[in-house]
């Protein structure tokens, strides 16, 4: 093999050029329309230069929710000093207050996910409430930071067969998660943290929520010990890249061969 390596986005760590992609810079034709876009463009994901293959290095995906907030910022530098890459799962309500934030992770090259409008419990909605908190979410992401979501969280992991349905009509997967360190509950930096590291095996969907100052803290910790065993942080969608996602069906975590199929 030739003697190509490339210092990876992600842990620093070298990585053998047969496992990475190497995608041109954002120097495409704007497309006529949303249609037309490359599918990295809608989600945002143009300043990725390099894409790894997470079928086979260890990967896993942080992803943080129910912002932006205050401490959206911070989290963006700490990010940026491991060379990670995560999915911000955006209430609607949060983006329309602080659309520059979300233009700043577009900018960062992380992946912008639905978490519904105004985070309610949509399995207690009809099917058309359930749409229009989907709906009312890509538009206000796409006005804000020119990106549609290509994912959907619903909020408190609350699904069924509707929202399925209303998932599978925007095109988007159900991502939940394998490891949740309930830092919702538990503000304490110190104990996100040993809970993410103590759980998180390779190919994991990890719940944290940027909302919360303590887990911003915690972070640091996460990638600097995820980082020594080898983990490479990436999107959701570049965690799954290969492996085929099916529009309202549930996922947790890489391989496929894990799905939950909807009932
Ligand atoms: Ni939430």
């Amino acid at each position: 093999m030739a003697a190509l390596t490339v210092t990876a986005a992600c842990g620093g760590t070298k990585i053998d050029a047969t496992n990475v992609s190497v995608v041109a810079p954002n120097v495409r034709a704007q497309p006529a329309s949303v249609k037309d876009a490359d599918p990295d463009e809608r989600r945002g994901l143009t300043r990725d230069v390099v894409r790894l293959n997470c079928g086979k290095i260890k990967c896993v995906a942080l992803t943080f929710d129910d912002g932006p907030m205050e401490d959206t910022g911070r989290l963006l530098k700490i990010l940026d000093d491991y060379h990670a890459k995560a999915t911000f799962f955006v209430v609607g309500t949060m983006v329309e207050e602080d659309p520059a934030m979300v233009q700043e992770e577009v900018a960062h090259g992380h992946e912008i996910a639905n978490h519904s409008w105004d985070h309610s419990d949509l399995s207690r909605l009809s099917a058309s409430g359930v749409r229009s908190q989907l709906k009312r979410t890509q538009d206000v992401v796409h006005k804000a930071a020119g990106v549609r979501p290509v994912l959907l969280r619903p909020p408190y992991g609350a699904t069924n067969a509707r929202v399925a349905s209303a998932a599978k009509s925007f095109g988007m997967p159900q991502i939940l998660w394998a490891v949740d360190p309930l830092d919702w509950k538990d503000h304490s930096s110190s104990v996100v943290a040993r809970r993410v590291l103590a759980n998180t095996r390779r190919g994991d969907v990890v719940l944290m929520h940027d909302i919360h100052p303590t887990t911003v803290s915690a972070v640091p910790k996460i990638l600097a010990s995820l980082s020594g065993r080898g983990f490479h942080f990436v999107t959701v969608s570049d965690l799954f890249a290969g492996a085929k996602l099916v529009p309202g069906h549930q996922y947790v975590e890489r391989p496929p061969s894990k799905v939950k199929q909807q009932g």
